[in-house]
């Protein structure tokens, strides 16, 4: 019988639960009252926080949206898609990549070691439920997560943790352009483009110069398309590796013995002698470095795989950013007009927490992310916890997941004294009845 399963047979037949939740539950929907934490989200954070704190023998629930666990991975990705970090940044606690993995795993390789992460700590996300909302209950003193599943039906899971593990990058940011209900071609979110071989030998406008719109850009002219990309502010492009090994890890280890701005300084230096003045091309570098650009706004730098050599040959052409949109065209900000068939919105993505947390003490209403900056964004009042959201990628998704496991074992531990010598004290009543 499974962890849930076996908690619904329980309640079913407890008196004290069921009055319980008769005086306090006014809805209809099915309620269940898990004992560990629930966790909203089976991505990488989720199943990383699941894992460590079944090693630390605290049992938790996964509710997640959509039908398989990485759904960002599995079905928002283009397939061209690799880590862009070597593989020792990216790996979850307690389970390492196969040795046999190259430094940059493909998207397909990462899905597959998710995968036997969660077989390995034997997680089950609940699948097909869209937590729509999460409330702290103060006379009870527990969570109460409502989720939605496909066919409209409601339930109820009360915890005394909820984690947050649904992502930075959980809806996509759609910008809204005069014209666009105009255009007459293909309008779609990167979340939605798998590979340039359906934009063979057309004209398509990508809008975000981030790590998603470069990489488009370079699949569309592997494919024979021919892009051409908005680039609407500044960005910093680093190559993805210099003297030989990672620019992250050389960043990473540079850190350790110098200070951010001279390690900032170094990386442009070496960016310079290596891709050359890259505002030539049309992508002007901020003021400031991309380390101290990363730590003040998030915003990260770009890592080249090859767009650059691409806008440096013409191949793929930069562009201002849009004015508004004509039915088979686009106008600029500069006033030229061009003709485009397809669009494709590389402009990012954001968090949704707000539309279903009631909260407002960690998360911020305005962006979604917890108020207090990294490190200390994880933990919240009443046994709340966010894991993610620390804009350091799956190395930070680690460091929060190690953490909340450690914090809840701690409260686990006194709680399951109290139940015990609670359960001892009924024990001891009855025999002397
Ligand atoms: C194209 C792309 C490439 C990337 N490459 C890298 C990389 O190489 N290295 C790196 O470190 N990072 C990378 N990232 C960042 C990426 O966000 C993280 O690697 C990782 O996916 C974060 O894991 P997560 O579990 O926090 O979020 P996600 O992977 O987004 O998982 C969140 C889960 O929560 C679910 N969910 C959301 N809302 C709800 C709800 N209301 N109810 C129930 N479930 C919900 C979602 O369906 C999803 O499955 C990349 C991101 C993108 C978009
Ligand atoms: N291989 C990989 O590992 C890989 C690949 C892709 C993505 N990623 C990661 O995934 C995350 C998301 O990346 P992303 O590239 O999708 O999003 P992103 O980093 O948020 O970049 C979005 C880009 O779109 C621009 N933009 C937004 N609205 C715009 C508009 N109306 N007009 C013109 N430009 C607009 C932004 O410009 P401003 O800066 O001016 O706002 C920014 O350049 C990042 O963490 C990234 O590193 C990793």
């Amino acid at each position: 019988m499974d962890y849930l399963s076996e908690i619904e047979g329980k309640q079913a037949h407890d008196p004290m639960f069921l009055e319980k939740m008769k005086e306090s539950s006014s809805s209809s929907s099915s309620c269940l009252c898990v004992p560990g934490p629930v966790i909203v989200g089976a991505g990488p954070s989720g199943l990383a926080t699941a894992a460590c704190l079944k090693e630390k023998g605290v049992p938790s629930v996964i509710l997640e949206r959509s039908n398989c666990m990485a759904s960002l991975w599995q079905l928002k990705t283009y397939d061209r898609l690799r880590l862009h970090l070597p593989k020792q940044f990216c790996e979850l606690p307690l389970m390492g990549f196969p040795t046999g993995f190259p430094t940059y795993p493909s998207k397909q390789q990462f899905v597959d070691y998710l995968e036997a992460y969660a077989r390995k700590f034997d997680i089950k996300p609940r699948f097909n439920e869209t937590v729509s909302q999460a409330e702290y209950d103060p006379t009870l003193g527990f969570w109460r997560v409502t989720s939605v599943g496909v066919k409209g039906k409601e339930m109820e899971y009360v915890c005394r943790w909820l984690v947050v593990a649904t992502g930075e990058n959980a809806e996509a940011m759609m910008p809204e352009m005069e014209g666009m209900g105009e255009f007459s071609g293909d309008i779609r979110h990167t979340s939605l483009y798998k590979s340039g071989e359906e934009f063979r030998g057309k004209r398509v406008l990508v809008v975000g110069c981030g790590n998603s719109g470069m990489e488009v850009c370079l699949d569309l002219c592997n494919h024979n398309a021919r892009p051409s990309l908005v680039v609407r502010d500044t960005v910093h492009v680093l190559p993805q590796e210099m003297l030989g090994t990672s620019t992250f890890g050389l960043s990473m280890w540079l850190l350790k013995w110098f200070p951010l701005r001279l390690v900032d300084r170094f990386l442009l230096i070496v960016s310079w002698l290596m891709l050359g003045d890259t505002s030539r091309f049309g992508l002007a570098r901020p003021h400031l470095g991309p380390l101290q650009l990363k730590n003040l706004s998030g915003k990260t730098p770009v890592l080249d795989v090859g767009t650059l050599a691409k806008i440096k040959s013409g191949d793929i052409k930069v562009r201002p950013s849009i004015k508004s949109l004509k039915r088979h065209a686009v106008e600029f900000v500069n006033g030229t007009t061009e003709n485009f068939d397809a669009i494709i919105l590389a402009t990012g993505y954001k968090s949704n927490v707000p539309s279903w947390l009631k909260e407002k003490v960690m998360f911020s209403e305005k962006d979604g992310y917890p108020r207090r900056p990294f490190p200390n964004g994880w933990k919240g009042e009443y046994g709340l916890y966010a894991v993610g959201f620390t804009k350091r990628g799956l190395l930070g998704t680690s460091m929060d997941a190690i953490r909340i496991a450690e914090d809840i074992q701690r409260c686990w531990k006194e709680e399951a004294k109290h139940r015990l010598a609670f359960t001892n004290s009924l024990l001891h009543q009855s025999s002397s009845l």
